[in-house]
């Protein structure tokens, strides 16, 4: 089914229904952080590229636009159904390319699937609504509002590397069944994957031009894209920075903003520590710490603190590190940027009087499991997001205490209280300056029905399903003015 994307692993990008490469028919070389081997080779787009992609976008958008729902919704059941039916490869795809172990890239092509078909499902329930001029002092019966969502236009979807097929779905699939077309530009490294799944729609019947790939360096084009006057709506996930650095210049276009976090897991005096330790653990150290909601510092009443970290010690220990291939929790890290910043926080605490209880090991980019006790608040690894498999407890005195350390982050996405009084369960959770609490659980953005989002520098807008949806249409208004007689 893919032969055409790629000749010889050298793949190109979807226009108009058609793979083609650029312009300037330069690549740039994908290489596995897991073997450092080949997988391919992407099209490296210049601005000319753009220009006529975006051109394309427009012109598919508006018949698009036109076509009935539910004609939109069964060709997302197909693109479904061939995602599932080419789990095997696209699974295999991402654990190369991202170093995803082999049963969490399953899992996020499973999710995917389930997320587009529920994503087509709901768009069969968008509505619009009709008021009554009579509802506002000084108007009539004969006035009426009718009001309906429309798409918005050509969504930009920029998506990061470590779900490269669920968090470009998470944009994609929304907007296609708002009536939008799509200009997707996948992160480099997972750009394959990205590419792959573009077939999938595309292959599905997805209109010729209704969904279009921009790969290339961010650095020579991502700017432009962005603040490409016929771009009509942003939808990013990715660091704070680059989104930051996105808000600031793209000017007047609406935007859905995913960006970083440092989710604090708060554990109280009577929380049931075998079940805290177990969520931590998997929370702070699932592909090896590289997702936005994994739990990035632990807050943990001083009393109990010994007790919470002796009952995680042997889990880490237990963790399989090596090749995602091999299905180990803890695999190489994106690349030695990465790997090395990890590192750097690791070293400043240590410098900073933290205990190491386990890790700080290193081989290349991967690095092994790290927990550090006695973290205070002049260490780095106490505010900034390490995307990496390393997890800093900081003692507290008290449940406020604990509250103002987490609120003290610049980030606000996700937070755990583990405590089995529902009380303070709901005063920690009115508290917490995050889009999502989550209670005697770790962070996690599943199930993708749900609302999903972060305040502060974690973002803005509202992730999920129907919430997505409704974000990439804008409301149309036509109004009756009845005659009196
Ligand atoms: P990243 O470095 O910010 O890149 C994200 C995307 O932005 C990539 O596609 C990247 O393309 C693109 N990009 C970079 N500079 C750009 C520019 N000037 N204009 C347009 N696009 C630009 O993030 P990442 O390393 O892929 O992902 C890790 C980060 O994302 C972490 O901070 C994590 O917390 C966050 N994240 C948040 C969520 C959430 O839902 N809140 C989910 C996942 C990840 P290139 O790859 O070509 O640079
Ligand atoms: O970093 C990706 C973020 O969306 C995490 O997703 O489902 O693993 O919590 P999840």
């Amino acid at each position: 089914m893919f032969e055409n994307i790629h000749a010889n692993k050298t793949y190109k990008t979807l226009y108009n229904g058609n793979w083609i490469q650029s312009t300037t028919k330069n690549t740039i070389q994908i290489k596995s952080p897991a073997n450092n081997c080949l997988v391919g080779e992407i099209q490296s787009m210049n601005k000319e590229d753009i220009d006529k992609t975006i051109i394309n976008s427009q012109c598919a958008q508006k018949t698009w636009a036109q076509t009935p729902m539910n004609k939109r919704a069964e060709i997302l059941h197909k693109a479904a159904v061939l995602l599932e039916k080419n789990i095997n490869e696209i699974s295999y795809i991402i654990q190369l390319e991202v170093g995803k172990n082999k049963s969490s890239a399953i899992s996020e092509v499973k999710r995917t699937a389930d997320f587009i078909k529920f994503t087509a499902d709901e768009g069969k329930h968008l509505k619009g609504e009709t008021i009554g001029g009579e509802n506002f002092p000084g108007f009539s019966k004969n006035k009426i509002s009718l009001v309906t969502k429309i798409p918005i236009g050509i969504v930009l979807a920029i998506s990061p590397f470590n779900y490269p097929i669920n968090l470009s779905t998470s944009k994609i699939a929304p907007a296609l069944i708002a009536g939008n077309s799509v200009l997707f530009k996948p992160a480099t490294q997972g750009a394959i994957s990205g590419l792959y799944l573009a077939e999938i729609f595309n292959a599905a019947g997805i209109p010729k031009g209704v969904l279009n790939t921009v790969t290339g360096k961010s650095s020579e084009i991502g700017d432009y894209i962005v603040t490409h006057p016929d771009i009509n709506f942003i939808n990013f996930t990715g660091s704070t920075k680059v989104g930051t650095h996105i808000a600031k210049i793209a000017g007047m276009v609406p935007m859905m903003m995913e960006l970083g976090g440092k989710d604090a897991a708060i554990v109280l005096k009577d929380a049931d520590l075998d079940d805290a330790a177990k969520d931590i653990v998997t929370g702070a150290y699932n592909y090896s710490g590289q997702r936005c909601t994994a739990v990035k510092r632990v807050l943990v009443i001083n009393s109990i603190a010994d007790e919470l970290i002796a009952k995680m010690n042997p889990l880490i220990n237990n963790l399989k590190v090596g090749s995602p291939f091999e299905d180990a929790d803890i695999i190489p890290l994106i690349n030695s940027k990465n790997a090395d910043y990890v590192q750097q926080l690791i070293d400043d605490a240590l410098n900073k009087g933290a205990k190491l209880i386990i890790g700080n090991k290193r081989t290349d980019n991967l690095l092994y499991p790290t927990l550090l006790d006695n973290v205070n608040t002049n260490m780095r690894i106490a505010w900034e997001e390490p995307f990496g498999p390393v997890l800093p407890i900081i003692r507290v005195n008290d449940l406020n205490e604990a509250i103002n350390i987490a609120n003290a982050s610049e980030y606000g996405l996700q937070s755990s209280v583990f405590t089995k009084d529902i009380n303070n369960a709901f005063l920690v959770a009115d508290k917490l300056q995050v889009g999502t609490v989550q209670v005697n659980n770790q962070p996690e953005r599943g199930p993708d029905h749900f609302p999903f989002s972060g305040v502060k520098a974690s973002g803005m807008g509202t992730q999920g399903i129907r919430y997505s949806i409704d974000a990439m249409t804008s409301r149309k208004a036509v109004i009756l003015n009845l005659s009196n007689n």
